[in-house]
């Protein structure tokens, strides 16, 4: 089947999808033939994504969803299923990032983390999988970080919503394998997106290029190592592994987790 059509005829739901990666995995199902339900807690910016991306109407809806509800999250899969159709696909993208040193940290701040990287993930990812193993066919992604593999200073709460959402995942994808229902990570390192850019501005960074050169090069002294290939992902690198590991060319892949860091975590 050629690339351009090989989700034709798939339901995919999105979290995450107004901006950045969310968005480019939108953009890249909708291209290969899905029809994409695309939800984030920013209802404005998911407007923006429609408006953005008139050439295939009839393959996009877009819903406001905040995934830290898992009422809110279950009544969208129940009537996405019911008005839509059955769900092929479902990608958890929502994230966010508030860096702190564990000395400084507040509770408030590790709750909300948790809250969207790692509850986040349970409520969609089994309001999925309860309908998944039913009809015996579907696949679960989960973009987590490369931050979940190797320790980062300033990112505790962060790595540790991630490694628990990729453990997470793994688990469940072990439960629902004999139903036939994939379920697998994709690791980003950085990636250029709003969240990357607040994180270079938190760290007084006003040049774009000079930041990202930084980050490229690496920074013993923090225990950064830099990017090997020498550049920061673009949000269509990530959004094209998701689309892998989504589509039927990963159909004996399950509980992988697939980092595309550009090789900053060193990984054999
Ligand atoms: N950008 C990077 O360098 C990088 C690296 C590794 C992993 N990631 C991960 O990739 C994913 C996407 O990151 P991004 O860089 O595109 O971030 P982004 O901040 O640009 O976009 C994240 C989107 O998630 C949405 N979101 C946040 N909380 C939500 C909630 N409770 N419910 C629904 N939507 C919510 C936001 O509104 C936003 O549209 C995140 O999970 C992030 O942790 C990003």
């Amino acid at each position: 089947m050629s690339p351009d059509t090989e989700f034709r005829g798939r339901l995919a739901l999105v979290t995450g999808a107004a901006r950045g990666i969310g968005a480019a995995v939108t953009r890249a199902l909708v291209a290969r033939g899905a029809h994409v339900v695309a939800t984030d807690r920013d209802a404005q910016g998911l407007d923006r994504l429609a408006a953005d991306r008139p050439d295939h109407p009839d393959r996009l809806t877009v819903r406001p969803l905040d995934v830290t509800d898992p009422e809110a999250v279950e009544a969208l899969v129940a009537d996405v299923e019911r008005t839509v159709g059955p769900l092929d696909v479902a990608v958890n993208v929502a994230g966010i990032l508030r860096s702190s040193p564990v000395t400084a940290l507040r509770d408030e701040d590790w709750a909300a983390t948790f809250a969207v990287n790692t509850n986040g993930v349970l409520h969609v990812s089994r309001a999925a999988a309860r309908r998944m193993v039913e009809r015996g066919t579907g696949s679960i992604v989960t973009v987590a970080s490369n931050a979940a593999g190797i320790p980062r200073t300033g990112m505790a709460a962060y790595a540790a919503s991630k490694a628990a959402a990729v453990m997470f995942t793994k688990c469940l994808g072990l439960e629902v394998a004999a139903r036939g229902v994939r379920c697998n990570t994709v690791s980003p390192g950085s990636t250029d997106t709003d969240m990357q850019r607040a994180l270079w501005a938190e760290a007084g960074s006003t040049d774009r290029d000079a930041a990202a050169r930084r980050v490229i090069e690496g920074d013993l002294a923090a225990h950064r190592t830099g990017i090997p290939l020498g550049r920061i992902a673009a949000p269509d690198d990530v959004a094209e592994a998701v689309l892998f590991l989504a589509s039927d060319r990963a159909r004996h892949i399950t509980l992988h987790d697939l980092y595309v860091d550009g090789g900053a975590t060193l990984r054999a």
